[in-house]
């Protein structure tokens, strides 16, 4: 009878979730008074609808010119999501996601960290270029109950959307699907976007289970190590679920969107509207590019985009992930957002300039690296390899030297998309190869996270900065854990 009822439960959570926020290709009913909570248990709902939250940044405590200063604290803690019992999340200052850390170019960084978690932990600047050793990795934990001091400086030229979360070797799926990812920014002194009104969308997943606590995501063993995965939870933006942005008729905004989740490709929609890209993880394009309709958001990308919003009074359309296949059933698709209109006049749109930033070429490579991504058999402990080998934290399985430019052909030899990330730097993707055939990128982005599409290869100009052992993996999280990374030494010049 228990198990029956419980059983009901997920069917319930199932049909909710695909139906009216998940494939439904119209909208969910919206009413003047917001939108319908969804169920997840009986005698709970999680609310939607809700005004979106603006993220709150944190609060500098240096009053240097100059100098950022903080402190971050990961503990557990109780979150009230639904309506219903509370859950118990691991969080950064109480909060989820956690505090939003704003950032200038050239300014000198320092945040005190202590775990209060009762495994290793460690904090991630992912995609800053920092120095190896301020840099978070599985080689640097920082122990249950230990405090340490992270320091560096924003590097010129690195102004845009950023994330930070732990890293500790085998464990950083379950720190992040339990609400350790939080956003950060960087700014510069001269944004060429700067009279744009800009909202930050950080999107995670959380998987809830009945009693309100979370379910924890962990691949399964047995079958292909870290293929099924936390992929079950709801998607959620700054926290909330379905949260409602109100807006004028008209009104241009400028929006960072960040894939935080930890295994979840997406690929990003609005209803009625096309954008234009401005910018990817490593901050602006060149030039805009107009007129997209939707954008692939591989796990840990970042996206900046520059939407219109329809000149029409009191509508409502839906920010949506409209789902990916990625060589495998992954990402159904969701319904992340309301965008509604006000009943106020329509207001003018902003024009974009027609240059953003110009992105340095980084000059001819002298050498070139291959990178072959594979698979284990399908046996019963399958695994993702990198060149062959399964992650060893005391070995080297990639070097380069400060400052030369390489080219890495990331070649895809499993059945799923895989993406790909480095530590230390933003490199640029120079084409993909695709049975055979070659074709270049047609504009020049900076990027630190790549998809490597199920059997192709994607050539990308990388230049490390500093010398030291870098992390180079696959942010599927799972797939990270389950030993698909690997280690790049970068030596002195
Ligand atoms: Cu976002 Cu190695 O990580
Ligand atoms: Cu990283
Ligand atoms: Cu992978």
């Amino acid at each position: 009878m228990r198990r029956r009822q419980v059983l009901q439960a997920g069917l319930a959570i199932l049909a909710i979730g695909e139906n009216a926020f998940g494939q439904m290709h119209s909208a969910p009913r919206i009413g003047m008074g917001g939108m319908m909570a969804a169920p997840i248990a009986p005698g709970s709902t999680w609310p939607v609808g809700l005004p979106l939250r603006r993220l709150q940044a944190m609060q500098n405590t240096s009053a240097a010119e100059g100098e950022f200063q903080g402190e971050l604290v990961a503990a557990p803690y109780m979150a009230h999501l639904i309506d219903g019992p509370p859950t118990q999340l691991w969080g950064y200052n109480d909060s989820y996601p956690g505090p939003l850390i704003e950032l200038f170019e050239g300014q000198r960084v320092s945040i005190d960290f202590l775990n209060a978690l009762d495994i290793d932990s460690t904090i991630h600047w992912h995609g800053l270029a920092v120095p190896a050793d301020q840099d978070g990795s599985p080689m640097d934990p920082v122990p249950p109950g230990a405090r340490r001091r992270y320091a560096f400086e924003v590097p010129a030229g690195s102004a845009g959307t950023y994330w930070y979360h732990p890293h500790a070797h085998r464990t950083t799926t379950l720190q992040v699907a339990r609400g350790l990812a939080a956003p950060l920014i960087v700014r510069s002194a001269d944004d060429p976007l700067q009279g744009i009104p800009e909202q930050t969308l950080m999107i995670t997943s959380l998987a809830i289970d009945a009693g309100g606590e979370i379910r924890d995501a962990r691949p399964l063993m047995g079958g292909m190590r870290g293929m099924m995965m936390a992929d079950a939870g709801e998607v959620l933006v700054n926290g909330q679920r379905l949260p409602t942005h109100r807006v004028d008729p008209g009104a241009t905004e400028r929006w960072r969107i960040l894939n935080a989740t930890a295994d979840r490709y997406m690929r990003i929609a609005v209803d009625g509207h096309r954008f234009s890209v401005v910018g990817t993880d490593g901050g602006l394009l060149a030039q805009p590019l107009p007129n997209v309709g939707d954008w692939l958001l591989a796990p840990a990308q970042r996206v900046e985009i520059v939407l219109t919003v329809a000149a029409r009074q009191s509508e409502t359309f839906l920010l949506r992930d409209l789902g990916y296949g990625g060589g495998a059933r992954r990402g159904l698709g969701a319904a992340l957002m309301a965008l509604e209109t006000t009943d106020a006049s329509v207001v003018e749109p902003i024009e974009l300039p027609s240059t953003l930033r110009p992105i340095a070429a980084l000059g001819p490579a002298s050498i070139r690296q291959r990178v072959v991504l594979s698979s284990t058999a399908m046996g019963m402990m399958g695994s993702f390899l990198i060149n062959g080998r399964s992650f060893d934290m005391n070995r080297v399985d990639l070097t380069t030297q400060v400052d030369r430019v390489e080219l890495w052909d990331l070649v895809n030899a499993t059945m799923l998309d895989h993406p790909m990330h480095v530590h230390g730097t933003q490199f640029q993707v120079i084409g993909r190869t695709v049975r055979g055939r070659f074709t270049p990128a047609s504009y020049p982005a900076w990027l630190d996270t790549v998809n490597v599409p199920a059997g192709e290869t994607v050539t990308i100009k990388t230049q490390q900065l500093s010398p030291g052992k870098r992390m180079f993996h696959c942010h599927l999280l799972p797939h990270e854990d389950a030993g698909m990374m690997a280690v790049l030494e970068v030596l002195p010049a």
